[in-house]
């Protein structure tokens, strides 16, 4: 089963920075998640709330600070500042692949043609059906994927209207319906989030489903 380290395995690295990459490098990860949206100077930035406040000493909106603003913060007492999506590609090891989930509608097409330009492998996720549309348009090669936490959103059916090769649905999902062989069948894979527990992990084995985020690196009990 793929893991995916949620934000660099938020519980156990300050999240969506550099270090958090560095440490999901040399663990057991396949996949980094981390989230996107644009600051205030224009810069696409990796930062996963609309403000701050809960992980950084600084406070406002992400969209009303510079680059070099919040560069200089320190993200839950790393001494790290929020990095951008440039630094974090600049910075990935091969053996690493990226999911970068667009918070904003309006990063996708600049997300995507940098991910399609990116040497390494990497996708782009998002909740909002207009960014993967978008994404899609920009930039055809870059694998994308459907998040949703509701059935009501019909996940398979819409990762295959947007065109996803994934559909990210909350764990949940996957336990309580046959979105896995649905998606299967549609030529979908899917991957859940966010997942802490090994046990739920083993039954989501049992579901069929292709990979897992998570805060924790040991949580496959590899
Ligand atoms: O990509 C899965 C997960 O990151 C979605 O929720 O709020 O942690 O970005 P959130
Ligand atoms: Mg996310």
């Amino acid at each position: 089963m793929r893991l995916i380290a949620h934000r660099g395995f938020a519980d156990e690295a300050p999240e969506n920075t550099l270090a958090a990459l560095e440490h999901a490098a040399s663990s057991d990860a396949d996949v980094m998640e981390l989230d996107v949206r644009r600051c205030a100077s224009g810069e696409v930035v990796v930062h996963h709330d609309g403000t701050v406040d809960r992980v950084t000493d600084g406070t406002g909106r992400v969209a009303d600070l510079t680059r070099d603003e919040l560069a200089a913060l320190d993200v839950l007492g790393s001494g790290e500042g929020v990095p951008t999506l440039d630094e974090v590609l600049d910075a990935v090891p091969d053996s690493l692949a990226l999911n970068v989930e667009c918070k904003e509608v309006g990063v996708t097409s600049e997300v995507a043609e940098t991910l399609a330009s990116h040497d390494g492998d990497a996708m782009l996720s998002s909740f909002e059906q207009a960014a993967l549309a978008e994404a899609r348009d920009a930039a055809p090669s870059v694998p994308t994927a459907f998040l949703t936490d509701s059935l009501r959103n019909r996940p398979v059916a819409t990762a295959v209207e947007l065109g996803c090769d994934y559909v990210h649905p909350h764990y949940f999902l996957p336990l309580l319906s046959k979105l896995v062989p649905r998606a299967h069948d549609a030529g979908i894979e899917v991957n859940v989030w966010t997942v802490h527990s090994p046990s739920i992990v083993r039954l989501l084995g049992l579901c069929g489903v292709d990979g897992v985020v998570s805060d924790r690196s040991d949580v496959l009990g590899r």
